[in-house]
């Protein structure tokens, strides 16, 4: 019995260190120390021994048992050892290699210079108003001092959704919307997207955007819209800049103008950018008409304002040199990229 313990433990041995993954391992404990594995076969027969012989061979057969499973210890954990380092190895991540470079979008020409239209507005102490695209007749035309037939209405052709439903030609309209909800003091900018029935070319586009501005409050003069817009156009274009009023025509201001900026590029004295002129026409504005006024349910004896519209666009392609404005809806990152 003793040589046969002697083989098992020497077999067992040998096998063991043959094992090369966790499996092996698991076969060779069942082949010795399972239920029906060749050591417990051996215990089985220790019945049969003599009263002297059964203490020293169970003795030996525990030994070469405990044994064994030392051994199976051993080896389970040189094999994880092992299989550990080459997960390690194959799942290994080189943090030398440069990384690949995420691009990240920035803000659209018109969104940079809107942005900042609405700091300056908003340091002047204006709120920001909005008002729908698709608009009322009403508040497009009529309420502004622009009935039905008026000529004014030729220049600013747009798409009509019902006989009085169409896109707005101008954010003009948001001055009514606000002077309905709000009691003066009034001080609001409306940025938004205007429609016209124009074809494309390098200064039309059917859809464009505006800048409304009303004050309405008492004792408001021409003289607040002119320093106001003296302001503006310093914070925008440089400490240097002239604004310079031009009478003109506008159906729902009395008196009305056109505001030019100097030329931010010659500074006055005439070139391309101003045609020669020294001067580039960005704004148009005036005193609310006391008509408009009355409509919007201010009183006209107590209270004046002034409005004034920009487009958008214009301040841009001026502001970067951009001379066709169907670059702004074309999304070539060719061009978008150099904001
Ligand atoms: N809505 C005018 C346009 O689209 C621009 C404008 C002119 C707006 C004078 C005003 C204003 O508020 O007072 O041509």
């Amino acid at each position: 019995m003793r040589e046969q313990l002697e083989l098992i433990q020497k077999s067992a041995e040998d096998e063991l260190k043959r094992a090369e993954s966790q499996t092996d391992i698991e076969a060779t404990r069942i082949k010795y120390l399972g239920k029906k594995g060749e050591l417990t076969a051996v215990l089985k027969r220790m019945g049969s021994l003599s009263a002297e012989d059964r203490p020293i061979f169970g003795q030996l057969a525990n030994e070469v048992r405990s044994d064994i499973e030392n051994q199976i210890a051993k080896k389970v954990e040189s094999i994880k050892a092992v299989e550990m380092a080459a997960r390690l190895q194959s799942e290994a991540i080189d943090i030398t290699v440069p990384g690949i470079k995420q691009r990240i979008g920035h803000k659209h020409p018109l969104s940079i210079v809107l942005d900042e239209v609405k700091d300056i507005f908003l340091g002047l102490g204006f709120c920001i108003a909005t008002g729908p695209e698709i608009e009322w007749d009403y508040y497009n035309f009529e309420a502004l001092n622009i009935p039905k037939n008026h000529p004014a209405r030729d220049t600013q052709d747009t798409f009509y959704i019902t006989e009085n439903m169409l896109l707005r030609t101008q954010t003009s309209p948001v001055q009514i919307r606000v002077m309905e909800k709000q009691a003066p003091p009034i001080r609001i900018i409306a940025p938004g997207r205007v429609y016209r029935s124009d074809a494309v070319d390098a200064t039309h586009s059917p859809l464009f955007h505006q800048i409304e501005g009303l004050v309405v409050d008492k004792g408001i003069t021409m003289g607040h819209l002119k320093g106001c817009l003296d302001a503006f156009a310093k914070c925008l274009y440089g400490e240097d800049t002239k604004i310079r009023l031009r009478p003109h025509h506008f159906p729902f201001t009395e008196p009305s103008c056109e505001i030019d900026v100097s030329c931010f590029r010659c500074g006055g004295k005439g070139c391309a950018m101003c045609k020669g002129e020294g001067w580039i026409e960005i704004l148009g504005g005036g005193m609310v008409h006391p008509k408009v006024l009355k409509t919007g349910g201010i009183d006209p004896d107590e209270y004046s304002g002034f409005a004034f519209g920009v487009g958008l666009e214009r301040l841009v392609m001026f502001r970067f040199s951009i001379d066709d404005l169907r670059l702004f809806y074309e999304n070539d990152l060719r061009f978008l990229s150099q904001f």
